[in-house]
Formats: C-alpha cells, structure tokens, sequence
C-alpha cells in the first residue's frame, strides 16, 4: 500500500504545477534551492525563490484527459463533443431515448497529495502536521516543512467539498502498521463523545486498515496508540470533511449516539488534540492551548 503511495509522491513530485499553490499560500517557505521535503524524491523538489514572478502553468504536462483527471481537472470539452458525436451514428440502436447536447462529465475518483499547514487563529501558519510520532504513538506537529507529514486522500471529480474522507499519511514512522489518519479517544477520559459542555477530547493517531467506514461510531479500532500504550482506546478513521477550494480540513467525529457535534482542533507543546468545548477542555485540564485550523496544501 504505501510503497504505491511512494510511486504517487514520486512520479507527481515531477509536476511543477503544485509549486504554484505552494507559492501562492501565506505560510513561510523554505529558501530557494533545491531540497527535498516529503523524503521520498530528494532530486526533485525545487522550491522558487519567494517573491518571483508567478510562472504560467506548464500546459505541456496535461495534455490527456487522463492526466486532467489525475489532478482534479475536467476533462477538455473538445474532446467530450467528439466522443458524443462519434457514438451516436456509429451505434444507432444504442440511442438514448433523449440525448444531450454533451454527454455529462464521467465522475471519477481523483488522488489528491499534500501536507496539513496549521494555521493558529491570528492566521499564521504554526507548523505542519508532522511525520515523528510522539511518545504514545500520536501524531505531532512540526515546525518545518521538511518535517511535515506527507498525505493523499481521494474524492470524486467535480465535487468540491468531500466528507467522510479517509486520509493515507504517506510516512510517519509507524505507517506500515498504521496508515490512516484517524482520530483516538483521548487517554483520561471515559466515554466517546465530544460537545458543548464536555472536557472530553480525542488525539491524531494512526489507524490500521481497513479503519472505519464514514459515519461510524466509536469502535475499538486497532489503533498506534493502543497498540503502543496497551490502553484500550475507541476510534474512527473516515472522519475527514475537506473543502477543495479553500484546503480547509475538518474533522467531523461521531459521538456513541450518533450526533456529529462542531469540533476544535488545538495544540499543547507539539501534540494535537481535537475536542467538542474547548474552554471546558482548558479549565478541567488546567492547560494552555493554542486553538488550530487545519490547512490542505496541493503537493501533487
Ligand atoms: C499568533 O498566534 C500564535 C499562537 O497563539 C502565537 O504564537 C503568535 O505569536 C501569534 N502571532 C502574532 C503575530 O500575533
Ligand atoms: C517514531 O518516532 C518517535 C520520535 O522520534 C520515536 O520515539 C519512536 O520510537 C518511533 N517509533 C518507531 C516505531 O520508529
Ligand atoms: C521535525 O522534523 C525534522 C525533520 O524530519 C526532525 O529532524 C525534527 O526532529 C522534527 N521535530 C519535531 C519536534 O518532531
Ligand atoms: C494491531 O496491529 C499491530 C500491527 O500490525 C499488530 O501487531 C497487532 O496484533 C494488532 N492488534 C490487534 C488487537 O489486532
Ligand atoms: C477493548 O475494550 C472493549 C470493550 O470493553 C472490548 O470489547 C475489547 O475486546 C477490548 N480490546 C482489547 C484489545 O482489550
Ligand atoms: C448525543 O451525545 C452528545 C454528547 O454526549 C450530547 O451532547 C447530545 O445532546 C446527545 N444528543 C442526543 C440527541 O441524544
């Protein structure tokens, strides 16, 4: 599974078309040259300077429908007249009883590859989602790009806001066990549910496949942090609304009777949390936190 994950990584890295939206993001990059920040292609990312004229997209690149399709883009219009045209006279007994102009665009799925930029609520960037793992088996932020944990998730062409999204991290160091980005039941409370009112809270951990499907309750998946405190913890996996046009991630946990109630995402030192009230969370636990929006950033 992850080696295909690689593959993705490595082959799209060549695509000089992400560094556009690298580019065109707030947060800070890193100095021009060539260096490498997902681990796996060390030859191929070459960040611009800052600041540079934006350069025009490499057209060249894209020249299938395949290869539209491959990076969330529609196929080329021409291309669906011509189909169209060419199946009706050629399979007259096949005709629809009432065919359109333009046959409608295939839904297909498409792979999307990035990092999680987090953003704290004066807008800037607090670092990335990063690929170590914290003692415990969670997932932890980064301060650095280059420690930033690489993921992939797909969704339906043309839909622009995707839910109940199962996010693949390419590589964070218990990936081979535990691939998918999910969401622990956090390790002092009892009970699974978040919400207003509750210091209940939950983690970012790492899932084993197949995970849960979207909208799940709380199970006692197989989880990183289980599996590295032995503390039996409940979790989801397929918790992810993601909005393509704006990169916002969200996550959206399920609660034992069924309820999505709003969530909040928040750090303490480098580690992530995810709770339903967070001024209940600050006051029982007696913590500072720093609230957080999780970002998408298009890689390939
Ligand atoms: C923005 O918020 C973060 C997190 O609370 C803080 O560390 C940082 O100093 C703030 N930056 C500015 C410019 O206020
Ligand atoms: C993952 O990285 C963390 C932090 O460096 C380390 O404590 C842990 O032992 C590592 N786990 C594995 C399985 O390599
Ligand atoms: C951030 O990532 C870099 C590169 O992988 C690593 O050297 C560093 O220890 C990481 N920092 C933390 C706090 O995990
Ligand atoms: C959880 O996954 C780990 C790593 O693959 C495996 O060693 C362990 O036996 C699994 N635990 C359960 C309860 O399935
Ligand atoms: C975790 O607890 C649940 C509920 O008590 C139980 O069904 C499950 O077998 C436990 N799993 C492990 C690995 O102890
Ligand atoms: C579901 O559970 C949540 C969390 O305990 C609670 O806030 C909410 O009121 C419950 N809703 C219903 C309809 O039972």
């Amino acid at each position: 599974m992850h080696m295909g994950l690689y593959a993705v990584f490595c082959a799209t890295s060549l695509l000089t078309i992400s560094l556009l939206v690298l580019e065109s993001l707030a947060s800070p990059l890193p100095a021009p040259g060539r260096q490498c920040i997902l681990n796996f292609c060390p030859n191929f990312a070459d960040f611009p300077s800052r600041g540079k004229a934006r350069p025009t997209l490499p057209q060249v690149l894209l020249k299938t429908n395949g290869q539209r399709l491959a990076y969330g883009l529609q196929p080329k219009p021409p291309m669906r007249r011509l189909w169209a045209r060419k199946a009706t006279p050629t399979t007259p007994e096949k005709r629809a009883p009432s065919p359109l102009p333009f046959a409608p665009p295939a839904v297909v799925p498409v792979e999307r590859c990035g990092i999680v930029d987090l953003r704290s609520e004066n807008g800037t960037s607090f670092g990335y989602v990063g690929q170590e793992s914290f003692g415990g088996g969670l997932v932890s932020l980064n301060d650095t790009l280059i420690g930033a944990l690489p993921i992939c998730f797909t969704g339906d062409s043309g839909q622009t806001l995707l839910e109940g999204i199962t996010i693949n991290m390419g590589s964070w160091n218990l990936t081979d066990d535990f691939p998918l980005l999910g969401l622990i039941q956090g390790s002092d409370i009892e009970g699974s549910d978040i919400g207003p009112g509750s210091f209940n809270y939950l983690a970012l951990g790492g899932i084993a496949l197949p995970g849960s499907p979207p909208g799940s309750v709380p199970t006692y998946l197989n989880n990183s942090y289980t599996f590295t405190t032995g503390e039996n913890r409940t979790a989801e996996s397929s918790v992810w609304s993601i909005d393509i046009n704006t990169g916002e991630i969200m996550p959206r946990w399920t609660n034992p009777n069924g309820t999505q109630p709003e969530t909040f995402m928040f750090s303490i030192g480098g580690e992530l949390f995810v709770g339903g009230d967070l001024e209940a969370f600050s006051t029982h636990f007696n913590q500072e936190i720093v609230p957080l929006a999780f970002h998408f950033e298009f890689i390939a």
